[in-house]
Protein backbone atom coordinates (compact mmCIF):
# COMPACT_ATOMS: atom_id res chain seq x y z
CA UNK A 1 0.00 0.00 0.00
CA UNK A 2 0.81 3.55 0.02
CA UNK A 3 1.01 6.51 2.18
CA UNK A 4 1.71 9.65 1.79
CA UNK A 5 2.20 12.33 4.51
CA UNK A 6 1.23 15.78 3.91
CA UNK A 7 3.83 17.65 6.09
CA UNK A 8 6.39 20.71 6.28
CA UNK A 9 8.53 18.98 7.95
CA UNK A 10 9.37 15.72 5.87
CA UNK A 11 12.76 15.38 7.90
CA UNK A 12 10.93 14.38 10.82
CA UNK A 13 10.05 11.26 9.09
CA UNK A 14 13.66 9.92 8.12
CA UNK A 15 14.77 7.97 11.28
CA UNK A 16 10.97 6.00 11.98
CA UNK A 17 11.11 5.47 8.06
CA UNK A 18 14.61 3.89 8.26
CA UNK A 19 14.20 1.78 11.53
CA UNK A 20 12.65 -1.63 12.49
CA UNK A 21 9.21 -2.81 10.92
CA UNK A 22 8.53 0.15 8.50
CA UNK A 23 12.08 -0.19 7.24
CA UNK A 24 11.24 -3.68 6.35
CA UNK A 25 8.09 -2.80 4.58
CA UNK A 26 9.45 -0.26 2.50
CA UNK A 27 12.53 -2.36 1.35
CA UNK A 28 10.25 -5.78 0.91
CA UNK A 29 7.95 -3.34 -0.73
CA UNK A 30 4.53 -4.13 0.79
CA UNK A 31 4.55 -0.38 1.98
CA UNK A 32 5.69 2.92 -0.03
CA UNK A 33 6.41 5.66 2.29
CA UNK A 34 5.80 9.62 0.27
CA UNK A 35 6.60 12.63 1.86
CA UNK A 36 4.91 15.75 0.45
CA UNK A 37 5.52 19.39 1.32
CA UNK A 38 2.83 22.11 1.28
CA UNK A 39 5.76 24.29 0.70
CA UNK A 40 5.92 22.98 -2.74
CA UNK A 41 2.16 23.73 -3.29
CA UNK A 42 2.38 27.64 -2.89
CA UNK A 43 2.75 29.94 -5.10
CA UNK A 44 4.28 32.96 -3.81
CA UNK A 45 7.75 33.82 -3.12
CA UNK A 46 7.77 33.20 0.30
CA UNK A 47 5.98 29.84 -0.11
CA UNK A 48 3.44 30.96 2.37
CA UNK A 49 1.80 27.79 4.07
CA UNK A 50 -0.03 29.53 6.86
CA UNK A 51 -2.18 32.41 7.71
CA UNK A 52 -3.60 34.81 10.65
CA UNK A 53 -7.05 32.88 11.66
CA UNK A 54 -10.24 34.76 10.59
CA UNK A 55 -11.96 36.19 13.98
CA UNK A 56 -8.93 36.38 15.72
CA UNK A 57 -6.62 35.15 18.46
CA UNK A 58 -3.60 33.74 19.08
CA UNK A 59 -1.19 31.63 16.38
CA UNK A 60 -1.42 30.79 13.05
CA UNK A 61 -3.43 28.56 10.75
CA UNK A 62 -2.57 26.47 8.15
CA UNK A 63 -3.83 27.40 4.70
CA UNK A 64 -6.27 25.52 2.83
CA UNK A 65 -4.91 25.94 -0.92
CA UNK A 66 -1.44 24.39 -1.17
CA UNK A 67 -3.31 21.06 1.04
CA UNK A 68 -6.27 21.06 -1.33
CA UNK A 69 -3.11 20.98 -4.47
CA UNK A 70 -1.37 18.30 -2.52
CA UNK A 71 -4.73 16.34 -1.67
CA UNK A 72 -6.36 17.05 -5.53
CA UNK A 73 -3.26 15.56 -6.67
CA UNK A 74 -3.84 12.35 -5.56
CA UNK A 75 -7.08 11.55 -6.25
CA UNK A 76 -8.64 8.09 -4.69
CA UNK A 77 -6.83 7.93 -1.52
CA UNK A 78 -8.42 7.59 2.12
CA UNK A 79 -7.89 10.85 3.70
CA UNK A 80 -7.12 11.82 7.37
CA UNK A 81 -6.48 15.10 9.05
CA UNK A 82 -4.44 14.85 12.53
CA UNK A 83 -5.73 16.91 15.08
CA UNK A 84 -6.57 16.62 18.61
CA UNK A 85 -9.73 17.51 17.93
CA UNK A 86 -10.36 14.31 16.38
CA UNK A 87 -12.06 10.90 16.86
CA UNK A 88 -9.44 9.33 19.01
CA UNK A 89 -7.14 6.65 17.14
CA UNK A 90 -7.91 3.12 17.66
CA UNK A 91 -6.85 -0.13 16.22
CA UNK A 92 -9.91 -1.02 14.22
CA UNK A 93 -8.64 2.43 12.37
CA UNK A 94 -5.42 0.65 11.68
CA UNK A 95 -6.78 -2.52 10.41
CA UNK A 96 -9.24 -0.94 7.95
CA UNK A 97 -6.67 1.52 7.06
CA UNK A 98 -4.63 -1.62 6.36
CA UNK A 99 -6.60 -2.31 3.66
CA UNK A 100 -6.50 0.32 1.92
CA UNK A 101 -4.42 1.26 -1.29
CA UNK A 102 -3.82 5.01 -0.84
CA UNK A 103 -3.90 6.48 2.70
CA UNK A 104 -3.39 10.40 2.87
CA UNK A 105 -2.25 11.96 6.38
CA UNK A 106 -2.11 15.38 6.32
CA UNK A 107 -0.29 16.82 9.34
CA UNK A 108 -0.99 20.20 11.31
CA UNK A 109 1.04 22.35 12.75
CA UNK A 110 0.36 25.82 14.05
CA UNK A 111 -2.81 26.61 15.27
CA UNK A 112 -4.04 24.15 13.49
CA UNK A 113 -5.60 23.73 9.73
CA UNK A 114 -8.41 25.91 8.30
CA UNK A 115 -11.08 23.43 8.92
CA UNK A 116 -12.53 23.51 4.85
CA UNK A 117 -9.85 20.59 4.82
CA UNK A 118 -11.16 18.27 6.49
CA UNK A 119 -14.88 19.40 5.74
CA UNK A 120 -14.39 19.21 2.04
CA UNK A 121 -11.40 17.28 1.55
CA UNK A 122 -10.77 14.91 3.95
CA UNK A 123 -12.85 11.60 4.99
CA UNK A 124 -12.15 11.30 8.55
CA UNK A 125 -10.40 13.59 11.66
CA UNK A 126 -8.24 11.35 13.99
CA UNK A 127 -5.93 12.35 17.15
CA UNK A 128 -3.42 10.46 18.88
CA UNK A 129 -5.63 10.71 22.28
CA UNK A 130 -6.21 13.65 24.82
CA UNK A 131 -3.34 15.60 24.65
CA UNK A 132 -1.78 17.93 22.45
CA UNK A 133 1.08 18.23 20.27
CA UNK A 134 3.19 20.56 18.02
CA UNK A 135 1.73 18.98 15.03
CA UNK A 136 0.31 15.84 13.46
CA UNK A 137 3.46 14.27 12.50
CA UNK A 138 4.37 12.29 15.58
CA UNK A 139 0.87 10.86 14.99
CA UNK A 140 1.48 10.10 11.50
CA UNK A 141 4.71 8.53 12.50
CA UNK A 142 2.40 6.29 14.73
CA UNK A 143 -0.32 5.33 12.19
CA UNK A 144 2.28 4.43 9.38
CA UNK A 145 4.08 2.19 12.23
CA UNK A 146 0.74 0.73 13.39
CA UNK A 147 -0.59 -0.15 9.87
CA UNK A 148 2.77 -1.45 8.28
CA UNK A 149 2.82 -4.37 11.08
CA UNK A 150 -0.28 -5.24 9.53
CA UNK A 151 0.76 -5.72 5.90
CA UNK A 152 0.66 -9.00 4.65
CA UNK A 153 4.16 -10.66 4.60
CA UNK A 154 5.66 -7.82 6.81
CA UNK A 155 5.60 -9.51 10.71
CA UNK A 156 7.67 -12.78 10.55
CA UNK A 157 4.58 -14.66 12.65
CA UNK A 158 1.12 -13.27 11.10
CA UNK A 159 -0.10 -11.51 14.26
CA UNK A 160 -2.97 -13.59 15.42
CA UNK A 161 -6.18 -12.34 15.34
CA UNK A 162 -6.70 -14.23 18.95
CA UNK A 163 -3.62 -12.83 20.57
CA UNK A 164 -3.19 -9.62 20.08
CA UNK A 165 -4.33 -6.72 22.58
CA UNK A 166 -7.74 -5.38 21.88
CA UNK A 167 -8.75 -7.49 19.46
CA UNK A 168 -10.62 -9.78 21.88
CA UNK A 169 -11.13 -6.29 23.96
CA UNK A 170 -8.82 -7.47 27.02
CA UNK A 171 -5.33 -6.17 27.48
CA UNK A 172 -1.68 -8.70 27.17
CA UNK A 173 -0.24 -10.40 30.03
CA UNK A 174 3.26 -9.56 31.20
CA UNK A 175 5.64 -11.30 29.51
CA UNK A 176 9.47 -12.81 31.78
CA UNK A 177 12.33 -13.81 30.05
CA UNK A 178 15.75 -14.87 31.58
CA UNK A 179 17.06 -15.14 34.44
CA UNK A 180 13.98 -16.22 36.16
CA UNK A 181 15.75 -14.46 39.19
CA UNK A 182 17.12 -11.08 39.26
CA UNK A 183 17.88 -8.42 41.96
CA UNK A 184 15.71 -11.06 44.49
CA UNK A 185 12.65 -9.96 41.74
CA UNK A 186 11.39 -13.45 41.20
CA UNK A 187 9.22 -14.46 37.64
CA UNK A 188 5.66 -15.74 38.61
CA UNK A 189 6.40 -19.71 39.99
CA UNK A 190 3.78 -21.16 37.38
CA UNK A 191 5.43 -20.05 34.38
CA UNK A 192 8.87 -22.31 35.04
CA UNK A 193 5.91 -24.73 35.89
CA UNK A 194 5.88 -26.78 32.57
CA UNK A 195 2.15 -27.22 32.94
CA UNK A 196 0.66 -25.76 30.02
CA UNK A 197 -3.23 -25.35 31.18
CA UNK A 198 -2.16 -23.49 33.98
CA UNK A 199 -0.19 -21.36 32.40
CA UNK A 200 -2.61 -20.16 29.88
CA UNK A 201 -5.42 -20.11 33.04
CA UNK A 202 -2.59 -17.70 34.46
CA UNK A 203 -2.13 -15.81 31.17
CA UNK A 204 -6.11 -15.65 30.96
CA UNK A 205 -6.66 -14.22 34.46
CA UNK A 206 -3.85 -11.53 34.32
CA UNK A 207 -5.08 -10.07 30.82
CA UNK A 208 -8.65 -9.72 32.61
CA UNK A 209 -7.30 -8.64 36.29
CA UNK A 210 -4.92 -5.90 34.12
CA UNK A 211 -8.37 -4.71 31.76
CA UNK A 212 -10.34 -4.44 35.09
CA UNK A 213 -7.82 -1.97 37.12
CA UNK A 214 -6.18 -0.34 34.04
CA UNK A 215 -9.08 0.04 31.94
CA UNK A 216 -12.24 -0.16 33.23
CA UNK A 217 -13.45 1.49 29.79
CA UNK A 218 -12.56 -1.73 27.93
CA UNK A 219 -13.52 -4.13 30.58
CA UNK A 220 -17.28 -2.33 30.97
CA UNK A 221 -17.50 -2.43 27.13
CA UNK A 222 -16.52 -6.26 26.77
CA UNK A 223 -19.17 -6.87 29.51
CA UNK A 224 -21.83 -5.44 27.61
CA UNK A 225 -21.07 -7.47 24.10
N1 LIG B 1 -1.64 17.49 16.56
C1 LIG B 1 -1.46 18.06 17.75
N2 LIG B 1 -1.87 17.26 18.74
C2 LIG B 1 -2.33 16.12 18.14
C3 LIG B 1 -2.89 14.92 18.62
N3 LIG B 1 -3.08 14.70 19.92
N4 LIG B 1 -3.26 13.99 17.72
C4 LIG B 1 -3.11 14.20 16.41
N5 LIG B 1 -2.57 15.33 15.90
C5 LIG B 1 -2.19 16.28 16.75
Amino acid sequence: MKVSVLTIFPGFFSTPLETSIVARAIDGGALDVELVDPRDYTADAHRTVDDAPFGGGAGMVMKVEPLHRAIAERPGARVVVLTPSGTPLVQEHLDRWATEEHLLLVCGRYEGIDQRVADNLAHEEVSLGDFVLAGGEVAAAAIVEGVARLLPGVLGNPISAETESFRDGLLEEPQYTRPAEYEGWPVPDVLLSGDHAKIAAWRQRQREERTQQRRPDLWERRAKE
